[in-house]
């Protein structure tokens, strides 16, 4: 989609869709300030105003939240359409809302077949002091919700000629400042493209998503930015050592590959953070086979990869001052005449052993060789993302992505990332109880719990013991909320992958 910084409203015509944002009506008892929440298109022309008060009074619109009234061919103040999009309590709106408010006028927009609308931004950014991050969200909504993913469907035999929503003009407030909207919407731009791009990693089905597929993404994704792409293959993983990584990956008639995507805007004296990715591209459960129910839903098991390969792309398309590494270590997981079988024990990077008994506990094996390696790099901090265990689904459903810490000080910036970003976070246990249940019998570790409950947590405990003393960690579990997350956020797709955590990621990486 274009996105444009128009002029004023003075450009706007007979043609024009326009639309607004306005906050709720209230208790009109109580409120006795009714008139003050309708928008100020009065800069426009009042017959606007005269009409979205028309239908506050008749109560066809109210201004809450997701509500949308669309004036089609209503050619008043000089516009031909009129779309408002409801913010609910004008005190309780944040850059969430207008993140939301966009990606709804998006929906409305597509579906009434409109190609071009100006958006009236002094309507949303109300009393706003911040009006540049107001900008930047309302233009991220725009823009993911912008997100399809066609790219497998066949020819369409009859050409759909009917006008698709293709432009945005953005209409400044008077007096705004056009270089820090320009910014914004920059910024923006940068964030949604890495965010979509990684979300089509993750819709890509297994067999359009193998380990030498994601490798050559990652690649190609890269280049144009500052960041170096190492891959290594099969005998590397085995040569070097990856004992977790290559024991998943011997099912599979598809090679594994480990990632290492590196960006140095810092000075070289800086330690670098790292990201880790679980990128495993289907997960069948190997031996341990899962049910067929909603398997096919494992073709996003390589979420936590495509998150972070988005992140990093993002950090250095924003030319962030800090070095940055991702890691993803990738492969498939499926029953094979060479899997591992349950009870067999591998050794890992670090030299520790683990006995597998469940093959489909595999996300923990292959991200351990990657949090050695990572450990080996002196890391100033290492944050992973997987999805990692279905009992977090369980636990937080697909409002928020787990993370487990032991490092408070950690802990506060991920949650002040969260923020910034409009992402929904939470924290979960990680104890010594959780490590004990890991104990292996014959090996140092097992790769399930001795004990019931707490599933991710356990998980979380399994990782750590491959996290370097000393080095802050902290573990993302999105499970719950890698894809299908549309029923909650506009600007994610309904079924597909939502790409989780990138922009938490990106504002994590500034606090570096
Ligand atoms: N990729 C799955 C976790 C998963 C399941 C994510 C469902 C999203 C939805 C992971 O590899 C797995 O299979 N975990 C097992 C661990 C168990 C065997 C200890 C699980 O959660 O069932
Ligand atoms: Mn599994
Ligand atoms: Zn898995």
């Amino acid at each position: 989609m274009k996105l444009t910084l128009g002029k004023s409203t003075k450009e706007l015509s007979a043609n024009t869709t326009l639309v607004v944002f306005v906050p709720s009506v209230g208790d009109s008892k109580k409120d006795k300030k009714k008139k003050s929440s309708l928008p100020s298109v009065s800069e426009l022309d009042g017959e606007l105003n005269a009409l979205l008060k028309e239908a506050m009074t008749e109560k066809s619109f109210l201004g809450g939240e997701k509500e949308t009234c669309f004036f089609r061919s209503c050619h008043v103040g000089g516009v031909k359409n009129l779309l408002a999009i409801g913010l609910g309590d004008k005190s309780k709106v944040t850059h969430e809302t207008l993140r939301s408010a966009a990606a709804t006028a998006h929906g409305v927009l597509g579906a009434a077949r409109i190609p071009k609308a100006h958006f009236h931004l002094a309507s949303a950014l109300g009393g706003q002091k911040d009006g540049a991050g107001a900008v930047q969200a309302l233009c991220e909504g725009l823009l993911l919700a912008d997100y399809s993913m066609d790219e497998l469907k066949g020819k369409k035999e009859s050409k759909d000629d009917a006008p698709k929503f293709v432009e945005s003009v953005l209409v400044p407030a008077a007096r705004a400042n056009a270089a820090s909207m320009k910014k914004a919407i920059e910024t923006a731009e940068i964030l949604s493209e890495c965010v979509n791009a990684s979300r089509r990693l993750g819709d890509l089905p297994g067999n359009f998503m193998t380990p030498e597929i994601l490798a050559t993404e990652a690649t190609n994704l890269a280049k144009g930015t500052k960041i170096k792409v190492t891959v290594w293959d099969k005998a590397r993983i085995k040569k070097e050592k990856m004992g977790g990584l290559y024991g998943v990956s011997t099912g599979s008639g598809h090679d594994p590959r480990f990632i290492i995507m590196e960006y140095k805007g810092g000075a070289k004296t800086k330690k670098p953070v790292i990201f880790v990715g679980k990128g495993l591209t289907f997960d069948s459960g190997g031996i341990s086979i899962k049910p067929s129910l909603q398997m096919d839903d494992m073709r996003y098991d390589m979420c936590g990869g495509a998150n972070v390969i988005g992140a990093i792309l993002a950090i250095a398309k924003l030319g962030l001052k800090v070095n940055v590494t991702a890691l993803i270590p990738s492969t498939e997981n499926m029953p094979g005449p060479l899997a591992t079988k349950p009870g067999d024990v591998l050794t890992f990077r670090n030299g520790k052993t683990v006995e597998v008994l469940n093959t489909d506990a595999e996300g923990r094996l292959i991200l351990a060789d990657a949090l050695c390696y990572a450990t080996e790099q002196k890391p100033a901090a290492i944050f992973d993302a997987a999805t990692l265990t279905g009992a977090i689904v369980v636990a937080l459903g697909n409002t928020h992505t787990a993370y487990f810490t032991r490092d408070k000080k950690l802990g506060a910036q991920i949650e002040a990332a969260a923020d910034d970003s409009g992402e929904l976070v939470w924290p979960m246990p990680i104890t010594d109880y959780h490590v004990g249940d890991m104990k292996g019998t014959l090996a140092d570790l097992a790769n399930i719990s001795s004990y019931r409950g707490a599933g991710s947590s356990t998980a979380a405990a399994f990782l750590e013991q491959f996290v370097g003393e000393g080095i802050s960690w902290a573990h993302f579990d999105v499970a719950g909320t890698a894809w299908a997350v549309g029923n909650r956020l506009p600007y994610c797709p309904k079924k597909g992958a939502s790409g989780a955590m990138v922009r938490t990621f990106v504002e994590l990486a500034k606090k570096f």
